[in-house]
């Protein structure tokens, strides 16, 4: 065989080859297009939904702030193994391994990003779910802020700025986003975690550590003034401690006591939070049960 026609054989199978992909080209994007119309069509006539569709109107939902690590975790792990629908929010959703096994598991557990000092994260999390009740808001997301930086003779008062966003600022914004969610669902139920250090009577004795205790103080005053304003609609706005928890938040404060787990914590919280009624809220509650005054 000459060289001119081998060449020749070989550009019309390179021809061939061109057209045969461009061909597998076209038909994926065809596929491609036919799938988004029809996902389109299905959504349009609520035949299926969006990911948070997972949620069953069945069941009560419960939403809780910093659920990737510590007692959100365990909250979000006890509630779903309870049946409840779960919107587990975190900072950092592509890094929360184990809340995405959790999610993986049970399908009415769904991730959503919020960092709680964020206007626009609450925002668009409150759009998102504007029709979906919330029986239980958990305002759980905390820190204990950084304590070298919270000592008489070294304050540091851009931390002190930083706590009280996170956990002063964060539950009073998801309380405003959501009160409605709430107000319109079966337990309605508002509860942050923590508050005891923030009492007159605890928090001295503790040395130190003003921004953290400054923080639970300021966020019990917002709380007890939130359930002033929407007691007549029937809502329950409750802080509860959750004990000296084995936790990170531990480890920032430096205690080395006695401490308990955070699954046994949680369990403990979540008994506290089922057995509320009007006459506790406004109340700062033990997880052992008891009242703390404030
Ligand atoms: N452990 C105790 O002994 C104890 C005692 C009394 C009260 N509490 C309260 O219990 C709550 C939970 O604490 P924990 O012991 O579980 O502590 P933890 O293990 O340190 O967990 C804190 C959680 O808060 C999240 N978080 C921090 N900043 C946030 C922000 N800006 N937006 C959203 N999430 C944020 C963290 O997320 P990242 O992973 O993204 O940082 C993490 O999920 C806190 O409010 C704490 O004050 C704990």
């Amino acid at each position: 065989m000459s060289l001119e026609r081998i060449q020749e054989k070989w550009t019309r199978f390179s021809v061939r080859k061109r057209d045969q992909t461009r061909n597998l080209e076209h038909f994926h994007e065809s596929i491609n297009l036919v799938l988004a119309v029809l996902l389109g069509v299905l959504v349009s006539f609520g035949i299926i939904g969006p990911a948070w569709a997972d949620l069953r109107a069945d069941k009560p939902t419960i939403l809780i702030t910093g659920s990737n690590r510590g007692l959100g975790l365990e909250f979000a792990r006890q509630y779903a193994a309870k049946g409840w629908n779960v919107i587990a929010t975190c900072r950092r959703p592509e890094e929360a391994e184990d809340l995405k096994a959790l999610a993986l598991e049970q399908s009415q557990v769904v991730i959503e990003k919020v960092d709680v000092t964020s206007d626009a994260d609450v925002a668009a999390l409150a759009l998102k779910y504007r029709d979906q009740p919330v029986d239980i808001l958990l305002n759980n997301a905390g820190i204990y802020g950084d304590v070298k930086k919270q000592k008489m003779g070294a304050l540091e008062f851009d931390e002190l700025e930083k706590v009280f966003a996170v956990n002063t600022f964060g539950p009073l914004r998801m309380s405003q986003a959501f009160l409605e969610n709430v107000a319109v669902s079966e337990q309605k139920k508002i509860i942050s975690l923590g508050g005891g250090i923030g009492t007159p009577r605890i928090g001295p004795l503790v040395p130190d550590d003003y921004f953290f205790k400054m923080s639970k103080a300021a966020h019990l005053m917002a709380m007890a003034t939130l359930q002033a304003k929407v007691r007549k609609r029937g809502i329950i706005v409750s802080m509860i401690s959750p004990g000296m928890v084995a936790t990170q938040h531990l480890v920032d404060s430096g205690y080395t006591g006695k401490s308990i787990s955070a699954a046994e914590s949680a369990a403990l919280v979540i008994e506290q939070i089922g057995r509320l009624d009007d006459s506790l809220g406004g109340k700062l509650i033990n997880y052992n049960g008891k009242i703390t005054p404030y």
